[in-house]
């Protein structure tokens, strides 16, 4: 595998294996993130409107020198616009300084009431996440179909769907989606609802791989061994593992060495796992070490397996 190893999409598209993660990365480091990461060699960067660094994003592609056309640019759809998608996706065309997406994503699959007390996080009065329940998940796909068609996205996709949730969005959908970006990493593989997304021909994308911030992943003593034994960092390791899965890794870091480090450490990572490997860290999270880091309290049931 090499830096620029491409994954297939089920429209023929081909993504970048490894992506470099924005979330959490302040405004003032993520322009020099992105430049950083497109110097060394990343060509697939994850955005999202609800990142609100967007703007500075599209600086650091622009610093970068790298054109246009060779960086793939993900970016994700917020739950306030589930009835207005193209105008979330025209205010994130903007920010970015860009006039098509690669890949767009509904960010959750949770509308979210589109004038409540607050444009990202609307609460009820009892302090309750302010969902939009007259809104049906499968008209924002619709919405998501329409912006494909009019050549906005090359491509459309989920993030945060459970098997029940893709279920309930195929009943409808004309276009399947291309991917669903989702909680992996070591202490949380969902390797049923991976199994089920390439049933559907709809590709997994690892977010937090790493475990996201303060993580103790970074700190497993399976995966701490099994990268001493390969000269390796763990944190290859946790990038490597997913790799080999034939899952998209997106990885976030503002800081450059570690932003080098982790596409040179995931691609040695890939190399060197050998099948027994693949199958001791498999079996990590079973063996009463199943974790999620990501359980925003939406108050409604995604269908998800170990949530909460
Ligand atoms: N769809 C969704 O709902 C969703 C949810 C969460 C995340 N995401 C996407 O997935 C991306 C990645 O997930 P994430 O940001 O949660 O977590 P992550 O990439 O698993 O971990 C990021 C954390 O690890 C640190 N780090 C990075 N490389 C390291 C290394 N080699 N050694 C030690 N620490 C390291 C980073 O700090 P430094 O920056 O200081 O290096 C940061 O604190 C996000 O940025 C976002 O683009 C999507």
């Amino acid at each position: 595998m090499s830096s620029s190893h491409l994954l297939k999409l089920n429209n023929g598209e081909s993504i970048p294996a490894i992506g470099l993660g924005t979330w959490q990365s302040k405004p003032n480091e993520v322009a020099r993130a992105v430049e950083v990461a497109l110097k060394t060699g990343y060509r697939h960067i994850d955005c999202a409107w609800a990142y609100g660094n967007e703007k500075e994003v599209g600086e650091g592609l622009r610093a970068s020198g790298v054109p246009r056309s060779e960086v793939f640019i993900t970016s994700k759809l917020w739950g306030t616009y589930h009835r207005r998608v193209e105008e979330c996706l025209d205010d994130t065309l903007a920010k970015l300084g860009t006039d098509y997406l690669d890949l767009y994503l509904i960010h959750w699959p949770v509308p979210m009431n589109p004038s409540g007390n607050h444009p990202v996080f609307p609460k009820r009065p009892d302090g309750t996440r302010d969902r939009d329940e007259s809104w049906d998940i499968r008209d924002t796909w619709k919405g998501m179909e329409e912006v494909l068609k009019k050549g906005k996205v090359k491509s459309i996709g989920i993030s945060n769907c459970s098997e029940m949730m893709v279920e309930k969005i195929l009943t409808t959908a004309n276009v399947i989606p291309a991917v669903n970006q989702l909680e992996l990493h070591l202490y949380n593989p969902q390797h049923k609802l991976v199994t089920y997304l390439k049933s559907k021909g709809i590709l997994p994308e690892a977010y937090s791989p790493l475990g996201s911030t303060n993580s103790p992943l970074l700190h497993d003593e399976v995966a701490a061994e099994i990268a001493k034994r390969h000269e390796l960092k763990t944190s290859d390791v946790l990038l490597g593992y997913l790799l080999r899965k034939d899952i998209v890794v997106l990885t976030k870091s503002v800081n450059p060495a570690r932003i080098e480090g982790n596409l040179i450490g995931a691609l040695e990572a890939y190399n060197r796992l050998t099948t027994e490997d693949m199958a001791i860290l498999d079996d990590v999270a079973a063996n009463g070490k199943q974790k999620r880091f990501s359980m925003p309290p939406w108050g409604v049931d995604l269908g998800f397996e170990n949530w909460g």
